[in-house]
């Protein structure tokens, strides 16, 4: 194993649990979901670092991803449509380490819901962008696909600034244990 190598296996509460959330976990946060969980199989680190998504509203639980996130991200070589929408619950602030908002207001939204002392950083998943924006524009009620290449554009450069610190940060616990 290298110095730089995480070890060989992890408990549960050894692996780096991230959390995307928009509004309502077909659009956004699925597409996140999708970029940073390739990043993480393509180095093998599946057993180190996991992600899942969630929405802040109901209004589409138990659906599959719209059919444009879906196809946009296929094009891209990412693949959203087994993933399933679900509500943020409160047991998400402490079972994930980064509950990350696509937006603002859904960031304010993260923050009230929280519950006092919980273990998440609570976060907008742009604070890890180079750019200087802080919300993934909604692609939702958009004419025509230029919303949902947007929100890859965004996603796929930030979800790999974000995944360089996880890694960076797999290391440093390697080396402290
Ligand atoms: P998302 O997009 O938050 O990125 O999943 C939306 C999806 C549905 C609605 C709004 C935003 N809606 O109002 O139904």
């Amino acid at each position: 194993m290298s110095a730089n190598s995480p070890p060989n296996d992890a408990s549960p509460s050894d692996k780096i649990r991230i959390l995307m959330v928009c509004l309502g976990n077909i659009c956004r946060s699925p597409t996140a979901h999708g970029v940073l969980e390739k990043l993480i199989q393509n180095k093998g680190l599946s057993k180190f670092i996991e992600v899942d998504s969630a929405g802040t509203s109901t209004y589409h639980i138990g659906a599959h991803p719209d059919s444009r996130s879906i196809a946009a991200a296929r094009r891209r070589g990412y693949s959203l449509e087994k993933q399933v929408a679900r509500q943020v619950r409160a047991s998400d602030f402490q079972e994930f380490d980064y509950v990350l908002a696509m937006d603002v207001e859904n960031l304010q939204h993260l923050e009230r819901a929280a519950p006092p002392g919980s273990k998440a950083k609570v976060q907008l998943l742009l604070d890890y962008s180079a750019e200087a924006t802080e919300s993934v524009p909604d692609p939702y009620f958009g004419a025509g696909g230029q919303g949902f290449e947007t929100v890859l554009d965004l996603v796929e450069d930030t979800c790999r600034r974000l995944f360089e610190q996880l890694e960076d940060e797999l290391s440093i616990s390697e080396k402290e244990q």
